[in-house]
Formats: structure tokens, C-alpha cells, sequence
């Protein structure tokens, strides 16, 4: 018998990939799977080698970047790497004075309200990321077959930050400024949508073989107000990106869906809160789905988290695509081995689940 082929074989292509068909929705009864922040801290081997190192310094070192791309597929096998970088290294790249706080997420120095404050934003030059064209370059070369997400966060989301100045409860500035003084707001906005395609057209000149469209807070926002000051500029970024699968991702964004899928993706991530085939209703036949198991159940007894695992891949079998994920990022303090043994069920039960 011939042997499936493997990564390291020469000839063996991310575009064929079970990723890449589950997004162009012609993955038969494979079953991918990823994990958002599947590098990160909850991997002992990714808190050793970023010892010493702050964050975006970490993001900066391609030989860094690769290696702890690298880290969970090695660990869990799973189908797909995603970048290690963050969604606010471009903006870092555009002269943002910002800092990762360890537990707390983005600082920005002197947070954007008015025109001065947009001004600070230098639009991206060509080279200017240079260090992300190297680590996609040696992570294409390693990883052989299996595919390269890259990604970039949406301006809604980017601006979240700038505005506030960091992680924020209610947006409550953002949306003041979003309702208060449109014009101002998009000219915000049209600048962090040139920034995060920038970052996602190097990431795919480079190599990557599908990308994700971070609109972490985006549920924050009512229909109209998502359709009228945030899904015109995560339309325009999409649309620099068409010629690899495009996933398109938020938490709490079950009444934005349809709106997610129209911005231009072909896979919109669903977090927790609705089944995927009630997603897959709102979604209808055009878009595959990603998702959905709660990160906050990982730490539950393998029993229950089996069943939920299961109950996410019989809910998915009825979209045209699935990639079975989690409803948003690995926690830090999640065990390694219920991962492993996650990824070890959908591959294993997956297909037979899919094909009931
Ligand atoms: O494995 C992966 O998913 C790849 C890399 C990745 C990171 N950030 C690494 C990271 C990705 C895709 C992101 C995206 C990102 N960054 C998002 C969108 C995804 C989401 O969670 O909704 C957002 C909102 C950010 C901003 C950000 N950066 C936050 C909120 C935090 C967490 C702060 C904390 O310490 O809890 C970060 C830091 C960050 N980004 C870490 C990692 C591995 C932890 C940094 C550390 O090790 O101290």
C-alpha cells in the first residue's frame, strides 16, 4: 500500500491540503483541526524559549517565530500551523508606541482620538516587514504539506485598542468616537485596513496558504452599527487577499454572521454561544464554518469534554465545510495533553461522525 503522504515528502502541497478543501468546502468526510493561540503559553516548550524575551521582540526573530509556529504541530499534529506574530505588530511597524503587557494584552502609549493622533499612524513600506517575508519563508520550507494560516486583526478590533489604550469591557470611547465623528473614524479605519493588508499580502507573498481576519470584539456591535462602521473596511482588507481561503473570525458575533461571510470570507469562525448548525442556517450553502468547542471546558473531566467535542463535530456535519477549532484561543492554563487528545478524537472520529 502506498503511504498517505506526509509533509516531508516532495510533492505534497498545502493547497491540496484537508485545511484548504474544508475551506473551499470540498474536504468529503475529513475532518481538520487547529487550535486559535495554539502556541502560546500554555506549552511548556513555548515558555522556555521565551524566556527573557518581551513578546514583540519575540515577534521580531524569525528563527524565534518559526520555532514556536512549530511548536504545536510538532506536539499535537494538527492541520494547519498559524503564524506566531501578533495583530498589533504592524501597527508597532507603523510607529504605534505599544507594549504586550503579560497578562493584560496591548498598551498603547498615547492612545488615538483625534487628528493628531492619526497622524502617528505612518502608512507601510514596502520591507518594512521584512522579519515576517523571513519566518513565513523558513516555516513554508518546514512544514512541508501542512498549510500556513496567517492572519491579521480587523480594524474594528485594532481601533478597540488604539482608542482605548488597551483591553476594554465596553468599547465605550471606540463607539463614541465611531458614532461621534464618522469621518474621523474612517479615516482610522481606512488607515488599519492598508496596515493589516499589508500584513496579510506579506504573510500570503510569502507563503501562507490561508488567512484569518481577527474581529476579536466585533460582537460588541449591534447589526447596523457592524454593517455601517466596521464591515466596509474588513471588506477592503479581505479583498487584497483573494486568492487564498479567507476565515473570518469574531467572539459573540452569532447576529453577525451572514454580515462576516459577505465581508468576503469563505469559513466564518462561530465562537460558543450557538451551534454550528444554527450558524450554518444563518450562514447558507456559500460559506464552511469554524469551530466551536468552549476553551473554558477544556479543564472539565475528558468525559464530558469527549461528548462536547463530538457534539461540535455532528452540529458542523451539516455546513459545507467545517474546521473543527475551539470558540476563541487556548487559555494559559489549559493541560497540553487535552489538546493532544482533542485533536487525537477529531481525526479519529471525525469522519465517521461527518458521515452519519
Ligand atoms: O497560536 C496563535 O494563535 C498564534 C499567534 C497569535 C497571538 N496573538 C500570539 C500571542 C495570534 C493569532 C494572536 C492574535 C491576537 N492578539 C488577537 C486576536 C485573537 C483573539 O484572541 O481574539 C488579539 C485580540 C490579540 C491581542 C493580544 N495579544 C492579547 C489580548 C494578548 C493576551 C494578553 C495576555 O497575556 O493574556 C496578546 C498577547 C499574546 N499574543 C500572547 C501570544 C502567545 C501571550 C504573550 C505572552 O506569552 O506573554
Amino acid at each position: 500500500t502506498t503511504p498517505a503522504p506526509t509533509s516531508a515528502e516532495p510533492g505534497a502541497d498545502p493547497a491540496s491540503s484537508l485545511l484548504v478543501r474544508a475551506c473551499r468546502r470540498s474536504q468529503g468526510e475529513g475532518l481538520p483541526v487547529w487550535f486559535m493561540r495554539q502556541a502560546g503559553r500554555s506549552l511548556p516548550e513555548y515558555r522556555k524559549v521565551r524566556e527573557g524575551i518581551a513578546m514583540l521582540d519575540s515577534c521580531a526573530r524569525p528563527d524565534l517565530v518559526a520555532e514556536i509556529t512549530m511548536q504545536p504541530v510538532r506536539r499535537y499534529g494538527v492541520d494547519a500551523a498559524i503564524f506566531y506574530s501578533d495583530i498589533m505588530v504592524p501597527l508597532k511597524a507603523a510607529g504605534v508606541d505599544l507594549d504586550i503587557v503579560p497578562g493584560r494584552g496591548p498598551v498603547i502609549a498615547e492612545p488615538v482620538r483625534d487628528r493628531a493622533g492619526l497622524d502617528r499612524l505612518v502608512p507601510p513600506e514596502p520591507g518594512d516587514l521584512s522579519f515576517v517575508t523571513e519566518a513565513v519563508g523558513l516555516l513554508v520550507a518546514e512544514l512541508g504539506a501542512t498549510p500556513l494560516i496567517g492572519f491579521a486583526g480587523a480594524p474594528f478590533t485594532l481601533a478597540s485598542y488604539l482608542v482605548e489604550g488597551g483591553p476594554s469591557k465596553d468599547y465605550a470611547r471606540t463607539k463614541a468616537l465611531m458614532v461621534g465623528d464618522p469621518a474621523l473614524w474612517a479615516e482610522l479605519c481606512t488607515r488599519l485596513a492598508r496596515l493589516s493588508a499589508h500584513f496579510l499580502r506579506t504573510q500570503v507573498d510569502a507563503g501562507a496558504s490561508a488567512v484569518q481576519l481577527f474581529d476579536s470584539w466585533a460582537g460588541s456591535l449591534s447589526a447596523a452599527d457592524y454593517t455601517a462602521s466596521a464591515l466596509p473596511w474588513s471588506t477592503s482588507v479581505l479583498a487584497e487577499v483573494t486568492d487564498v481561503p479567507r476565515i473570518h473570525f469574531g467572539v459573540g458575533t452569532g447576529e453577525l454572521l451572514a454580515l462576516m461571510g459577505e465581508a468576503g470570507a469563505d469559513v466564518v469562525g462561530v465562537d460558543w454561544r450557538i451551534p454550528l448548525a444554527t450558524a450554518t442556517d444563518r450562514l447558507g450553502p456559500a460559506y464552511a464554518v469554524q469551530g466551536n468547542l468552549d476553551p473554558a471546558l477544556l479543564g472539565a473531566p475528558w468525559p464530558v469534554v469527549e461528548e462536547r467535542v463530538r457534539e461540535a463535530i455532528r452540529s458542523g456535519a451539516s455546513a459545507p465545510g467545517h474546521i473543527f477549532n475551539l470558540g476563541h484561543g487556548v487559555p494559559p492554563e489549559t493541560d497540553p495533553d487535552v489538546l493532544a487528545r482533542v485533536v487525537d478524537l477529531v481525526h479519529a472520529e471525525g469522519p465517521a461522525i461527518r458521515a452519519d
